[in-house]
């Protein structure tokens, strides 16, 4: 089935449509500028244009970069703040038209990971975290998630984690990878005394660049770390996976 997923990121906005069975996407992704502001009215402006050019009329899975709960926003870390309180899906589905369904990104990319990715079979807890402009998380037991997480804002060393570790912090203070792994080491750290996960997925935007910092990061946990398989597109293809009715 033909499921249109869209990514919606502090730096872009980007979709393409999937194939939800296999996981693949079936035409070259389309990114847009996230507006700015990134105010309710101007994301789904920029969600129409995604869904125009792909002449799409299906069922839409769209992530959002906050707590999701029955399509509603409840939180605004990185995001405009008058989004807190907006009915999302009720949005989208007025300027799209067709059935929309929309995710937290970190759950939606877990769940293309657990899926088709580093986390397929993984039994036992399975802690997925994207690093990008903020750090999102999506925990699964069994295959089960538990959903809107939000272990990105963990205090560390008295600060929010995401404030530390994110890969928007990495470029804005020219970190080094190896001064980068160390604060996500002691991150992965925290997590693992408090979760006891059998396995990390590293995702997000740094993703990508997985040869640069997977080996640093053994220092901090005993729990196998992986990078996702999907990289940067497993927002989109969760989302997808989300909106498919025969298989959310
Ligand atoms: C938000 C999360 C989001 C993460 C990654 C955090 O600041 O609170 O909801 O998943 O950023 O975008």
């Amino acid at each position: 089935m033909n499921v249109l997923g869209i990514d919606i990121g502090g730096t872009g906005i980007k979709g393409a449509p999937v194939n939800v069975e296999t996981g693949e996407l079936l035409a070259e992704r389309f990114r847009i500028p996230t507006p700015h502001p990134a105010r309710p009215d101007a994301v789904a402006d920029v969600v129409a244009e995604i869904t125009r050019h792909f002449n799409h009329a299906g069922p839409t899975g769209i992530t959002f970069p906050a707590i999701i709960k029955k399509g509603g926003v409840y939180s605004a870390s990185n995001v405009d703040t008058s989004w807190i309180g907006t009915d999302a899906a009720a949005l989208f589905t007025r300027r799209l038209g067709g059935p929309v369904t929309v995710v937290n990104d970190a759950d939606a990319a877990g769940i293309a990971e657990m899926r088709f990715g580093a986390g397929r079979g993984q039994k036992g807890v399975v802690i997925l975290l994207t690093f990008g402009t903020g750090i999102g998380s999506a925990i699964f037991y069994d295959g089960r998630l538990l959903p809107n997480s939000e272990f990105g804002h963990l205090t560390i060393r008295g600060k929010d984690a995401e404030k530390r570790s994110s890969e928007k912090v990495r470029e804005e203070k020219g970190l080094s990878w190896k001064q980068w792994a160390g604060r996500v080491s002691e991150y992965l750290a925290s997590l693992e005394k408090l979760f006891s996960p059998d396995l990390f997925i590293i995702g997000g935007g740094v993703s990508n660049k997985a040869e640069k910092f997977l080996s640093l990061l053994t220092a901090g946990t005993s729990v196998p770390v992986e990078a996702a398989r999907m990289r940067n597109e497993a927002g989109i293809i969760g989302a997808a996976c989300v909106a498919a009715p025969h298989l959310s």
